[in-house]
């Protein structure tokens, strides 16, 4: 979600202390490679850019694609499904076993972002009706299911509020083990665009997130402080509708869905891809460079409610006796991005 943002200006503000690029450059994400293609699941609430991750995704070799899990979050849970459904069907991999998660926060409250998404979570596109429908066993217990079953820990991608995530911590702590990293999207070091403080994915349920960068699990935060370098604009909108395939049209229909809305706000030209930034990290190894932080989260009702307070400071760390508990994203090369995903749709149908 980015409403609101005059994404050149805020990148400037948001300029990083310089001892954080200098960390930059370490990983603890696997990396999939078409040689050993890394097991995957997508918890998500497509979602104009949970839309791109999905396709990118669905198009590489470099994942085993197990499942994509919906939360509610960018639009409500059914719709959300209905649009993971729908775009694995537009991407050709209806192999790929959908089921719908939490419609709403732990606590119970539910967050949307329709202003940005709109109502369908996919702005006015009209997807072709999927032949799959949501597995009813539901998305905590697939995960857990996909987890126990798996020869191989798996990655989990989770682009959308952290609800399902915290509930699978939390019910099945056997199945952690198997569990070889979190890479999510969600959080800043600096500011949120839900609120001046909490990033969407976040804000929608701190005490999930809290759950989640308290659980020992390897993470990768991948925040907006990365992701606001991760943009596309008209012409990579253009260039994705050149590609002439059904894939191609569906992600520049949401691109200029969601550059319409931005230009609408604040006047930018360019639109974030946050969620792809997640998925393009577990894929390409020197894309999105990272630097060990501890995060915490707030869960106060005050208004720094959602925070990711996110502490690099080496010397702080240990004065403090805290160990970093995620990598968090700091720079991507946009250009390479960029690039990335127009290859990934070529391959889409
Ligand atoms: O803040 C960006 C996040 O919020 C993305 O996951 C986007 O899809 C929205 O859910
Ligand atoms: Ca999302």
């Amino acid at each position: 979600m980015s409403a609101g943002y005059d994404v050149e200006r805020w990148a400037a503000v948001h300029a990083l202390p310089t001892y954080h690029r200098a960390a930059a450059g370490a990983r603890t994400a696997p990396c999939g490679t078409p040689e050993h293609p890394l097991p995957l699941i997508i918890d998500s609430d497509p979602g104009l850019d949970d839309a791109l991750a999905i396709g990118l995704a669905a198009a590489s070799l470099e994942f085993k694609l197990l499942a994509v899990t919906t939360v509610g979050g960018n639009a409500d849970v059914a719709r959300c499904t209905e649009n993971a459904l729908r775009l694995l069907h537009a991407y050709g991999r209806d192999d790929v076993p959908v089921a719908e998660g939490a419609a709403g926060a732990l606590l119970g409250s539910i967050v949307r972002a329709t202003e940005v998404h709109g109502e369908s979570g996919i702005g006015t596109t009209e997807l072709p009706p999927a032949v799959n429908t949501a597995r009813p066993e539901g998305a905590v217990a697939l995960i857990a299911r996909l987890l126990a079953e798996s020869p191989e820990p798996v990655a989990i991608a989770p682009i959308g509020p952290l609800t399902n995530i915290a509930l699978v911590l939390r019910q099945y702590p056997h199945l952690i083990s198997k569990i070889s990293h979190l890479c999510l999207m969600g959080g800043s070091i600096g500011e949120g665009n839900y609120s001046v403080s909490a990033e969407f994915n976040i804000a929608a349920d701190p005490e999930a997130a809290d759950v989640v960068f308290r659980s020992g699990v390897p993470i990768t935060m991948i925040g907006l402080d990365v992701t606001h370098q991760a943009l596309l604009d008209r012409a990579a909108a253009q260039a994705l509708r050149g590609l002439g395939t059904r894939s191609g049209v569906i992600a520049a229909e949401l691109t200029d869905y969601a550059l319409d809305r931005n230009l609408e706000w604040s006047g930018s030209t360019t639109t974030a891809i946050h969620d792809a930034v997640a998925i393009a990290h577990l894929m390409v190894g020197d894309l999105v460079a990272v630097a060990p932080y501890y995060v915490a989260v707030d869960t106060t009702q005050g208004p720094a409610r959602g925070r990711t307070v996110c502490d690099g400071l080496p010397y702080r760390l240990r004065r403090d006796g805290r160990t970093a508990n995620a990598d968090v994203g700091i720079v991507i090369d946009g250009g390479r991005f960029e690039q990335l995903l127009l290859d990934a749709f070529a391959k889409l149908p």
